[in-house]
């Protein structure tokens, strides 16, 4: 028999949101994205360029939560704002861009996130950006905010879309390369372009990766730096292509909205013969307080303690968003998913709860 401290079943749960911000304007960027504006919250929203907020909604009778990248830059833009692509069959995607209005609150989590940058008016870096799709949310933000605050550093932008409707951010972007014809360049690449398109056409493969980035080298810039978001096949081929290319690891800054890998991650049938198989007694440390709780074989460390109506933070509950991210005080646990811990965070003994499953007893786990 365990020794559980915990709150009691009865006891409601506490929902710990960090804000609640009043929806301000809803903008159609094509026919299957919105950006959604919020009011600024007292005191102001504080977030870096590139991080996301965890939207919490009840659809349905359901709280549900996801993850959206800020496309607005603190530097620049007076409200925050949040763009959302329809996913076909997505709860959260199609209940966004069919039913949020202005006046409506939404509660959220803190920002979160690393796919961003620290900005100093002497840097001279040069930024490539890869992405495709939603993923130039939040490179927008970092565009906006590397073009305000560095005026000594250029960004070469390849920005894949399936049609030329589906373009999200299409007269901003144009605007932005207008205002600053030395600084940002912008190259479309339209996968099923119509008879009129003139730019870049048809997969983005490897080849055309390095052909871009050798045209947009730059002798001025000193420091180059690779931020990656999109597609999980894109992704891939940027991954593959700059590591061949032998660019450093640090310098390759990514973030996975979606992988295929992560529809699994809860999935104990899926995770092969190395799962654990008996069920382990787990401490969180939560709010400083210490709660212990058992985690069957069946269940992530995260859905246990949600089980026992612990406060825990969560978003994507896929091993990508990091919002339920822990650090590993004593035991041993296997991830079933780790693309959103950076190598550093790995090394420095965190985990993503989500995704975690304990594999030894004396597991202690610190949540900050
Ligand atoms: C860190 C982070 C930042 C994100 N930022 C953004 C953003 O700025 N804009 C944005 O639109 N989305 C973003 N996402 C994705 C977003 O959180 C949701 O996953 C997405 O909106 C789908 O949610 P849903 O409720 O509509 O679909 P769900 O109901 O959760 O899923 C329905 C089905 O769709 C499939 N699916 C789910 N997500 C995707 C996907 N992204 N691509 C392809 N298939 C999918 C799955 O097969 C799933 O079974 C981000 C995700 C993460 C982890
Ligand atoms: S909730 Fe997103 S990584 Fe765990």
């Amino acid at each position: 028999m365990f020794n559980i401290f915990k709150r009691k079943k009865e006891e409601p749960k506490k929902n710990s949101y960090y804000a609640s911000l009043k929806v301000r304007e809803v903008v159609k960027e094509t026919s299957d994205t919105v950006t959604i504006f919020f009011e600024q919250p007292e005191p102001f929203l504080e977030y870096k360029p590139g991080q996301f907020l965890t939207l919490i909604l009840e659809i349905n009778g359901k709280e549900e939560r996801r993850s959206y990248s800020l496309c607005t830059s603190p530097y620049v833009d007076p409200y925050p704002g949040v763009t959302v692509k329809r996913i076909k069959g997505g709860v959260v995607s199609n209940y966004l861009n069919d039913h949020i209005h202005p006046g409506k609150t939404v509660n959220i989590l803190k920002p979160m996130g690393n796919f961003t940058t620290d900005f100093h008016s002497k840097n001279k870096n040069h930024f490539v950006m890869i992405t495709g799709g939603s993923g130039i949310t939040p490179i927008m933000g970092i565009t906006k905010s590397v073009l305000i605050n560095e005026p000594n550093s250029k960004i070469t932008l390849l920005y894949c879309s399936r049609s030329e409707h589906e373009i999200i951010f299409d007269k901003q972007l144009d605007q932005l390369a207008a205002a600053h014809p030395d600084r940002l360049e912008v190259l479309m690449n339209i996968t099923k372009p119509g008879p009129d398109w003139t730019g870049l056409k048809g997969r983005i493969d490897a080849a055309k990766i390095k052909e871009t980035l050798a045209k947009s080298a730059s002798a001025e810039t000193t420091t180059t730096k690779y931020f990656i978001c999109g597609p999980e096949g894109l992704m891939d081929i940027a991954k593959e292509t700059l590591h061949g290319m032998n660019v450093p690891q640090e310098d390759i800054i990514k973030e996975s909205f979606y992988t295929a890998a992560s529809e699994n991650a809860g999935d104990p049938d899926a995770q092969g013969s190395d799962r654990p198989f008996l069920t382990r007694e787990v401490t969180v440390i939560l709010q400083g307080q210490e709660y212990s709780y058992a985690v069957s074989p069946d269940k992530t460390i995260l859905e246990a303690g949600l089980d026992e109506n612990l406060d825990m933070p969560y978003s994507c509950q896929s091993g990508l968003c990091t919002a339920c991210m822990g650090r590993l005080l004593s035991g041993e646990v296997k991830m079933d998913e780790d693309a959103g811990l950076s190598d550093n965070e790995k090394k420095e003994g965190f985990i993503l709860c989500c995704v975690s499953r304990p594999m030894s007893a004396d597991i202690k786990i610190k949540i900050e």
